[in-house]
């Protein structure tokens, strides 16, 4: 049986084997799917371990996606754009890393939510290695801008100009914002669950009419940025799982050459949806 796993530290709480699992059974694939927890400094030790024991594919999360990316021999053009990994394929006698982040978050965003992006403004908070994995997917959907607001103002400058010719992306204080409204505002920032909002930080009222809030992360309440922009009159919001689910799908598609439906198992992680 084809072994397959999720690297992290910690892993003990990814669904990531609940959903490959799903797709397995759906798809009739033979293969198994489970944790495979690493120590801080051991994750190259336990992927070529897990490799040298037949294992045939990672997905990778926290905090080893810059370390994947250094280890892959081979790299999809995704990855090297992202400058990280969270998948790998082992072929032959090496790992293959490609990053299906960016692409699981704009089928969620396209496919399951419906959201035009083309000629669309898309504002984007945070510039760090999130933000960096989502931006070359999100130009290449045609939006008409995309604004990267950030606590380290020259982060975002950054940012912006290493993917100034993949389209119109800009780094702007809020100061600088004078009132613009967007469409889309995703969080890329790791306040994530727990965290507070820095509102001296983000636009007072960012939302154009009908206005999507969405969290790169998901929890089972609202997120903290989630509950700021309902008070701020986004019409509809939603947080990482879809990305998630839609990511794993683009890795499934990786290794084993298939498209799972996705929509059953969004039914089995979040049953009231
Ligand atoms: P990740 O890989 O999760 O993106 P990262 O590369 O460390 O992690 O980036 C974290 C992002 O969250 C950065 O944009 C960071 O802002 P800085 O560049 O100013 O550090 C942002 N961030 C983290 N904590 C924050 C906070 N309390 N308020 C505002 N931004 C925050």
């Amino acid at each position: 049986m084809d072994r397959y796993a999720v690297i992290g530290h910690p892993v003990a709480h990814s669904k990531s084997p609940l959903i490959h699992q799903a797709f397995a059974r759906a798809t009739g694939q033979h293969m198994s799917y489970e944790l495979l927890p690493a120590p801080l400094d051991g994750f190259l030790a336990t992927a070529q371990r897990f490799a040298a024991e037949g294992g045939r594919g990672l997905n990778v999360t926290v905090p080893f996606k810059l370390e994947a990316y250094a280890m892959a021999k081979e790299r999809s053009a995704r990855a090297e754009e992202a400058q990280a990994c969270n998948t790998l394929a082992w072929r032959d006698d090496h790992w293959y890393g490609d990053n299906t982040d960016g692409v699981g978050l704009m089928r969620d965003l396209t496919h399951n939510l419906h959201e035009t992006l083309a000629g669309r403004d898309v504002l984007v908070l945070g510039a760090g290695g999130a933000a960096r994995g989502i931006l070359g997917p999100l130009l290449a959907k045609m939006p008409r801008s995309v604004v990267l607001v950030n606590r380290t103002e020259p982060r975002a400058a950054e940012l912006a100009a290493s993917f100034a010719e993949h389209g119109p992306v800009a780094a702007m204080s809020s100061a600088q914002l004078n009132g613009r409204r967007f469409h889309v505002v995703i969080n890329a920032t790791s306040i994530g669950i727990n965290g507070d909002v820095p509102e001296n930080l983000w636009p007072e009222h960012p939302f154009a009419v009908g206005g999507l809030a969405y969290d790169l992360v998901y929890a089972d309440v609202p997120t903290p940025f989630l509950r700021w922009a309902s008070q701020r009159s986004a019409e509809r919001t939603a947080d990482g799982l879809g990305m998630l689910i839609e990511q794993a799908a683009e890795s499934f598609v990786l290794w084993r050459g298939v498209r799972p439906e996705t929509s059953p198992v969004f039914a089995m992680l979040r049953p009231q949806a």
